[in-house]
């Protein structure tokens, strides 16, 4: 699908990947069925930000159900497209999570280093559960091995934008998940 021709920041992508509406549809589903796994458990849902904001905020209103929200940041990026394989913690949790009932929310899972990071920090504070939920997963890209149980679409091997997923801190507003045109970063 070609990106909107009369859209500014569109100028800048190869291809749209996932519309809005592709979107959409594929977090109610999502929160349906955390939903029924989470119900009577009043789960912790974890947002790992920046990238999981706008999926996090559309996926807690999928879920009918008694839950909490927290978000922590850490950073494996700097400002390229390559992970650094270094994960800098920026942001803790503001609550104990023992005997909690943790969902993570990804945006995007890659090589898996933030989330392994994220999960071995976790486990110490003895959660009753930990899961991943991420709206991206791009295989092809893993060194880490992680079990991801819920997931929205499986990514392909390219450097995508949009629906919180940035380069260099743009194109997170976009509605839409798309291929960022490499012209974009080549040579930098
Ligand atoms: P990982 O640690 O390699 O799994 O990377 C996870 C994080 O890297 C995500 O939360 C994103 O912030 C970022 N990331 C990975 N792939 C992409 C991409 O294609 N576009 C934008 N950010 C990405």
């Amino acid at each position: 699908m070609n990106p909107p021709s009369d859209s500014a920041l569109g100028a800048s992508m190869s291809e749209v990947l996932f519309s809005a509406q592709d979107i959409a549809t594929k977090v109610v589903e999502m929160g349906a069925e955390l939903a029924d796994h989470y119900r009577g458990k009043r789960p912790l849902v974890v947002g790992i930000l920046n990238g999981c904001f706008p999926f996090i905020a559309d996926l807690v209103r999928a879920m009918d159900i008694e839950l909490e929200v927290d978000f922590m940041s850490v950073s494996s990026y700097g400002a390229g497209t390559k992970s650094t394989g270094v994960v800098r913690f920026i942001k803790d949790l503001n609550q104990p999570i023992q005997g909690r009932h943790v969902l993570l929310v990804e945006d995007i899972i890659d090589t898996g280093l933030t989330l392994r990071y994220l999960t071995e920090a976790l486990q110490t504070r003895k959660p009753e559960s930990i899961e991943v939920c991420a709206l991206l997963d791009k295989q092809a890209g893993r060194t880490q091995n992680i079990e991801v149980r819920w997931r929205g679409f499986m990514c392909p091997d390219a450097f995508v934008v949009g629906y919180g997923l940035d380069y260099a801190g743009i194109y997170r507003n976009l509605p839409y998940v798309g291929v960022l045109d490499p012209s974009v970063y080549r040579g930098k």
